[in-house]
Order: C-alpha cells, then sequence, then structure tokens
C-alpha cells in the first residue's frame, strides 16, 4: 500500500480488524519494521488523539517521529499551479512537498475542511497536493471529507462489542453550537458500508450527507424510530452539506440522553461537548465505548503504518 487517503484504501476490512486486534495484544512485535524510518506529522488543525496515537503507533514499530503544527508554524502554502504569488503564500506545496519527502519516509496530514467553499474543500487540495507532490507515502490523519483512521478504530471496538450476526447501528446527529466538516460521519457511513449490519442515518431534514456517499443507506428523520433496538449508537454533529457549512438548529432536542439510548453501547469520536451533545450520564455510564474507541485509535493507524512499511 503507498498512501492511506480514505477507507477505500482498505482491502479487506475485516482482516485489517483483525490485524489490529492482534497488534494490541503484542505491540512492539513488528518493532524491527520502523527501525531507521521517520514519520513526520504535519497538522494543519488542532489533535489530542490523532497526534499522540500516531506518535505511539509509529514508537511502537520503532520510528522516529517528527511534529509541525503546519497551521501555526510554516509557511502559508500556495496549492494552484501557475499563481503570480504576490499575496498571502509564501510557500508553494510543489516545494514543500518535496523538501519535507527527503527529510522523512512517510508524512501523514491533518486538514480540515474551512466550510466556506464545498468544491474547493471536496478538491482536497493539502491532502492531493501532498500525495501528488511528495514522493514518499501519505497517511490522512483527517482531511476536508475523511478520517479513515478514525473509522478504523470505530470498526474495531464494534468488532469487539458486537455479539450479533447483524447488529443495529444507527449513526446519529447531534446539536453543536459551531459547525463542523463532515469528515468523521463521511468515513463512518463508508466504513459502515463494508459491514453486515443494519445500518440507519438519522439527523433533522437538511442535515443529509453528501448523496454519493450515503447512497443506498436507510436514511430516518425520526431519531426516536431509528434508535428503536439499536445495539449500537454513534453521535456526531455536522454541519449542513446542501447549505454548505450552515448551523441550522441548535435547540437540544437530538442531544443523546440515557433515555434514548436505551440498552445501545454508546459511540462518538471525541472530543465532545458534555451536555450539548450527549448527557453526563451517557458519558460516564458504562454503555460508552468513547475511551475505548480512542484507545483503538493507537492500533488502527498501527495497522496502516505497519502496511505502509512493509510495502516501502
Ligand atoms: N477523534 C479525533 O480525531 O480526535 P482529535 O481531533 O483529538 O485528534
Amino acid at each position: 500500500m503507498k498512501h492511506y487517503l480514505s477507507i477505500n484504501d482498505i482491502d479487506s476490512l475485516p482482516d485489517w480488524v483483525d490485524e489490529a486486534i492482534t497488534l494490541k495484544k503484542n505491540p512492539y512485535q513488528f518493532q524491527h519494521l520502523g527501525r531507521q524510518k521517520t514519520i513526520c506529522l504535519l497538522f494543519f488543525n488542532n489533535s489530542l488523539r490523532t497526534r499522540l496515537s500516531t506518535q505511539k503507533a509509529a514508537m511502537y514499530l520503532g520510528m522516529e517521529v517528527m511534529v509541525m503544527n503546519f497551521g501555526a508554524e510554516g509557511w502559508a502554502l500556495e496549492y494552484e499551479d501557475g499563481t503570480i504569488m504576490d499575496q498571502g503564500t509564501s510557500e508553494h506545496i510543489r516545494e514543500a512537498a518535496q523538501v519535507v519527502s527527503q527529510f522523512c519516509d512517510i508524512i501523514a496530514i491533518r486538514a480540515f475542511a474551512k466550510l466556506e467553499d464545498k468544491i474547493k474543500d471536496e478538491a482536497e487540495e493539502v491532502l492531493t497536493g501532498f500525495a501528488k507532490h511528495a514522493s514518499i507515502p501519505i497517511v490522512n490523519m483527517e482531511s476536508s471529507v475523511a478520517h479513515p483512521l478514525q473509522a478504523l478504530a470505530d470498526a474495531i471496538t464494534l468488532n469487539k462489542h458486537n455479539t450479533k450476526l447483524k447488529p443495529k447501528v444507527v449513526l446519529s446527529w447531534a446539536p453543536h453550537p459551531k459547525a463542523l466538516p463532515h469528515a468523521v460521519a463521511n468515513s463512518f457511513v463508508e466504513m459502515m458500508q463494508k459491514q453486515d449490519a443494519e445500518f440507519v442515518i438519522t439527523h433533522p431534514e437538511g442535515y443529509e450527507l453528501n448523496p454519493e456517499i450515503t447512497k443506498g443507506c436507510q436514511i430516518e428523520y425520526d431519531q426516536e424510530k431509528a434508535l428503536e433496538n439499536a445495539d449500537f449508537v454513534y453521535v456526531k454533529n455536522w454541519s449542513s452539506y446542501s447549505k454548505y457549512g450552515q448551523v441550522l438548529r441548535q435547540d437540544t432536542d437530538w442531544m443523546m440522553t440515557q433515555k434514548k439510548l436505551g440498552n445501545a453501547k454508546f459511540m462518538h469520536c471525541l472530543p465532545v461537548r458534555r451536555n450539548v451533545v450527549v448527557e453526563d450520564a451517557v458519558l460516564d455510564g458504562n454503555q460508552s465505548l468513547v475511551i475505548e474507541q480512542a484507545n483503538n485509535r493507537i492500533f488502527s493507524v498501527q495497522v496502516v503504518l505497519k502496511k505502509i512499511l512493509e510495502a516501502l
């Protein structure tokens, strides 16, 4: 495998999940693979889990790690070809990607959607710019439209707690004061399309995700109906896709509560706003899987890095 840019780079989800579970039991087993290899983590946005889990996974594989908060510390990058760079940008992606490629063996990148221009966000200029101009593998640590490391960690978590042949999994929208990107929800949907499950997406009207991504998925606007007999409830906020980047409603009707959750397991990628997205009782209760999901971030990225290192 060269790059890990989306869930579609996974050739067999069950095999990758099994491999992650094996790594979790003996994480130092492949320490030789990363000897004298370096990963460079470039952050254009904030992070807690992605940064530390990727560092930890790289350390388990014996790699050196370099981290740069590119958004705050790097030169403002230009992505357009043929531009006269007499405005705000100082360095072109063509040079930047080639330069970073000389300093390490893998580049991992986090660059969120700006939610101002759908076409620009969907072009994924940072991720695809590096993938095009770097000479080494690229890992997506959450881009404008995808968070495939999170979705793989979610698959590992589902696998551990599932007791049924075909569990019911519900992705439920939740309110949030800020406009958030669609990346986590998109990749969760793409991952669920590779699972044997009854999968339902529920959200208020106007919060439909990209229809190309949700094609074939069951969408239910009545949250109570969607949650009936759920085994897993994955809660996430995202802003409107059709009215791109807008927050259409902020009322607490859609917040996840213990009553709504019933006997289902609760999932969220974190960070989460308590008593806005989900009430305390759910997060602090024993049906919550959120801390385990965060732990599984180590093993999802470790599988990805292992596969890239094996192919170098
Ligand atoms: N879930 C997730 O990606 O967490 P961070 O934004 O803290 O990395």
